[in-house]
């Protein structure tokens, strides 16, 4: 299959419009995406991606209003939050409306729903006709992709279209919260932070641990994710770091790496919201250089800094 790149979001919504398959931009991370009124070609992201089956998918809308569209009983919490966060970097677990198809939930009762404020992502969605079920756009398991041309590298050939935009502003994906019951539950980390959800509803509850035997209540979170090529090990501010590994080695943090001499990378991010922005990228990049070992140093447990934390050892998980 031939890949377009264009930065017409009207060329990139026509593939849409016709049941094909398109990497987009927004503001946490580049999505692939298909309309949810071409059922039979969802398929297409789940063999273009390699990703398991009964994950299930976002639904990005073009409108804060179009949430009635794809939920049903939409409570009062899940109203606030769409006033608060809408458009932005936030995804709400609602009860799906009968016209989201099944594959597109992996046969859950609930739907993801995402409404992008990246302002192409914007254009885009308004330009296609239904709503577009997309995860992010990358091999599974991998680093999601924060620029068009991280897509290219993970999917030229198995995608028919992206849309070019900037890198993605945030670089982490969106926040995610369960509002099919009642308090809702926060699912994973993102830029809208714990402390912004808790001023909107105080009742708010944090997601379990999802290392028991229970179903967990967002299946994409039992999975491998986030991982490069590269060994991460996860280190503390100020602790001393003795490099075992005999391949190039790179450091990403809030500081400098304690001992100075050797790393072949080394990017010293001046917040926690650049650290955010330029992590993912930094694990494409150490793996074109050959980097056998990233050390990442953990960042306070605040604000972006949690979903930092959540990505890291996340990868760290999956070495
Ligand atoms: O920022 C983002 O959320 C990006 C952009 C493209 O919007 N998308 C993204 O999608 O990160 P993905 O598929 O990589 O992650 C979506 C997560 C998965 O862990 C999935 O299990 C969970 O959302 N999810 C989707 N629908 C769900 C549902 N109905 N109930 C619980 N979890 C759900
Ligand atoms: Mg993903």
């Amino acid at each position: 299959m031939q890949t377009i790149v264009t930065d017409s979001a009207k060329e990139a919504a026509s593939y849409i419009n016709s049941g094909k398959i398109v990497a987009f931009p927004t503001e946490t991370v580049y999505g692939l995406g298909v309309g949810i009124c071409y059922p039979d070609a969802i398929e297409n992201i789940f063999i273009a991606k390699g990703r398991p089956r009964d994950n299930p998918l976002i639904v990005h809308i073009a409108r804060p209003a179009d949430i009635d569209s794809v939920g049903r009983e939409i409570g009062s919490d899940a109203r606030k939050l769409v006033k608060h966060f809408f458009p932005g970097p936030l995804t709400l677990v609602l009860k799906k409306s009968h016209t989201i198809p099944g594959v597109v939930t992996a046969g859950l009762d609930t739907v993801g729903v995402r409404c992008p404020s990246n302002p192409i992502a914007r254009n885009f969605l308004e330009l296609c006709l239904c709503p577009v079920a997309a995860p992010s756009a990358n091999t599974s398991g991998r680093p999601s992709s924060t620029s068009w041309e991280a897509v290219l590298h993970d999917l030229k050939g198995k995608i028919d279209c992206i849309l070019k935009g900037a890198p993605s502003d945030i670089g982490l994906e969106s926040t995610i919260v369960d509002c099919s019951n009642t308090p809702p539950i926060l699912l994973r980390n993102g830029a809208v932070t714990i402390e912004e959800l808790l001023g909107v509803i105080p009742e708010i509850r944090i997601g379990e641990n999802r290392h028991n035997d229970e179903p967990p209540k967002s299946p994409g979170l039992k999975y491998p994710h986030y991982a490069p090529l590269a060994r991460i090990l996860l280190c503390t501010s100020g602790e001393t770091v003795i490099p075992e590994s005999e391949t190039p080695y790179a450091w990403i943090g809030l500081t400098q790496p304690p001992v100075a001499a050797g790393f072949a990378l080394v990017r010293q991010c001046g917040t926690t919201v650049e650290y955010a922005r330029v992590l993912f990228d930094f694990f494409r990049k150490c793996d074109t250089r050959g980097i056998g070992t990233i050390y990442c140093e953990l960042p306070p447990a605040k604000g972006i800094g949690r979903a930092i934390l959540d990505r890291i050892t996340r990868a760290a998980e999956s070495n």
